[in-house]
């Protein structure tokens, strides 16, 4: 069985203290929460919050002793250098990040990322072994053409190019966002949400084998909330959540993952 990952991806919201306020009511709730504790003790499921970098110290030093996982949102694909305003990979693991979202639509649209940038970055995030939540989805317009698995294919792909299965496995959680269901509290029914997760199982079957394929943690991200999160746990294919503005109080975060305990 595959463990489930649920994590909060905070944008830009949760400053440094905001940050150490959430990690102060967070924490302890996480750790008396039995049946939680439980599955993240038999590594069942893991809880991931990706803090905007200012915060990222705020977030370690507040987790300190949890097994709660602490992310960045972004990063650059070298490792130093005249890059200004950038952050890299060897940075984010000596604030102690073990994971980095990679390719979130928000990247994808609004800061013109490229599949090859993206590419970089999930080849840098992998030499430096911090694990990428590599995003991929469809707009609205590319849905309603017809488009939606050319679209997931064509991003999957152009990210995960040159690898081979030993570098996915158990390395890359690949998370399924439709743009047009983000932030908009438009949830992508659990049916469809499965049916393209599934359709990425399949293109990591066809390109790595079955065996890679069958450990990938496969996400599903787009209004996420405690009350819809059991249904689309519910589905095959959907190994956990990444969830945007329910991840941000924590008793609503603690609600989601309370809805993935298995
Ligand atoms: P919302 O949960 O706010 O829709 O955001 C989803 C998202 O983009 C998570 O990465």
């Amino acid at each position: 069985m595959r463990r489930r990952f649920i994590a909060g991806n905070w944008k830009m919201f949760n400053g440094p203290s905001a940050t150490s306020e959430f990690m102060s009511a967070f924490v302890p709730k996480l750790a008396s929460s039995e049946d939680i504790a439980s599955n993240i003790n038999k590594g069942m499921m893991e809880v991931a919050v990706f803090a905007p970098f200012v915060s990222l110290d705020a977030a370690t030093k507040g987790k300190e002793g949890s097994p709660l996982i602490v992310g960045a949102q972004n990063m650059h694909w070298e490792k130093s250098g005249a890059f200004t305003g950038e952050v890299s990979a060897p940075m984010l693991k000596e604030l102690g990040c073990t994971h980095v979202i990679i390719g979130h639509s928000e990247r994808r649209h609004i800061f013109r990322e490229t599949s090859e940038d993206l590419h970089k970055k999930l080849l840098a995030a992998l030499e430096e072994n911090l694990t990428p939540v590599f995003c991929v989805g469809e707009l609205l317009e590319e849905r309603e053409s017809g488009s939606t698995f050319d679209v997931i294919r064509k991003q999957l792909m152009a990210g995960l190019k040159v690898m081979d299965g030993s570098d996915v496995a158990d390395k890359i959680i690949v998370a399924y966002e439709p743009v047009w269901a983000i932030g908009t509290g438009k949830t992508a029914s659990s049916e469809d949400a499965q049916e393209v997760c599934a359709f990425i199982r399949k293109l990591l079957a066809d390109t790595f084998g079955e065996g890679v394929a069958e450990k990938t943690i496969i996400l599903y991200g787009g209004s996420v909330k405690p009350e819809n999160t059991a249904s689309i746990l519910s589905m095959k294919d959907i190994d956990g959540v990444l969830v945007g503005g329910a991840s941000l109080k924590p008793d609503s975060f603690l609600g989601i993952a309370k809805a993935a305990v298995q």
